[in-house]
């Protein structure tokens, strides 16, 4: 390390279990790039961003709770974080901090290792900040998006705002999706036995995602898994979103192999496995 190594962060509350420091800091290694990468736990989120400025810290994620509150802090934020109403990253270009969102990005390309979208039936499961990233980012792509949500009318509000389609969780398997993405913490440990929809509208020939990721084969991914569908877990997206915002900052293809690694050797002391079976990497 040099004294002007370039620092890279992730500020959010807590931050003290972000998988984000392994991930980055294992890519730089991997492609041979100086630089660090740290957690800041933030509670006065303007100071920190002067403080991003004044230490010219390069790159940043923002997690929980500062992604819409860091928006009007910084100089330019892209259509895309408008769209989506967040920031999940930070680009300081010669002192001008510029916001992008990687989230719905990370989800398209997690999915796009396994799958075409365009022109697909996508059902998203959920209708908070990150149904919101992955909608806008899968129906940009072309996919024909619908939402489903516990309550109808946030996704109804939701679809109505993003000019996509809606529908009751009832009428799901009606709706023939082709691609289903869960964006619930639902499955998530130590609730790890519970599946955001019934397995039984579930389609063989159907991909499905899960956004949740301890455990790495949540209770949907192993019915899904079971019935011959292709599956997308959690860390791929985490990884993907991560990879972009790599890109950004340095310029530089990065390394998802090593990142997904990265971030399954940092999650393992907590990984849940269900019914005690080994997770499948
Ligand atoms: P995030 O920003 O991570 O998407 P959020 O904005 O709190 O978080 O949204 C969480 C989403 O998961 C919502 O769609 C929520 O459904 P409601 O709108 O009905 O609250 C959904 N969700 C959370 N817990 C759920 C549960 N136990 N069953 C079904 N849906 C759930």
């Amino acid at each position: 390390m040099q004294a002007n190594s370039p620092v890279y962060a992730v500020i959010g509350d807590p931050v003290a279990h972000s998988l984000s420091p392994a991930m980055h800091n294992r890519a730089l290694a991997a492609c041979g790039l100086p630089g660090v990468y740290v957690g800041f736990r933030v509670t006065d989120l303007p100071v920190a961003v002067a403080g991003i400025r004044a230490l010219g810290i390069r790159g940043v994620s923002v997690t929980i709770p500062h992604k819409v509150a860091v928006m009007p802090l910084l100089d330019e934020i892209d259509d895309t974080a408008r769209r989506i109403g967040a920031v999940n990253t930070i680009s300081n270009e010669s002192g001008v901090l510029k916001g992008t969102n990687t989230d719905g990005l990370g989800a398209l390309k997690a999915l796009e290792t396994v799958t075409a979208v365009d022109g697909r039936r996508v059902a998203i499961l959920g209708a908070g900040g990150a149904a919101r990233a992955v909608a806008w980012a899968l129906s940009n792509a072309g996919a024909k998006v619908a939402l489903f949500n516990r309550t109808v009318p946030r996704a109804a509000a939701l679809a109505r705002q993003m000019n996509l389609e809606w529908g009751r969780m009832d009428n799901l398997a009606r709706w023939r999706a082709e691609i289903l993405v869960n964006t619930t913490p639902v499955g998530m440990a130590p609730d790890a036995g519970a599946a955001p929809v019934a397995a039984a509208i579930l389609d063989p020939a159907m991909v499905v995602m899960d956004i949740v990721y301890n455990p790495l084969e949540t209770t949907l991914l192993a019915a899904a898994r079971r019935l011959g569908c292709t599956t997308v877990d959690g860390v791929q997206m985490l990884v993907f979103q991560g990879a972009a915002q790599f890109e950004r900052w340095t310029g530089v293809a990065a390394p998802v192999t090593v990142m997904r690694q990265a971030v399954i050797e940092a999650l393992s002391p907590t990984l849940t496995h269900r019914h005690g079976q080994a997770a499948v990497f």
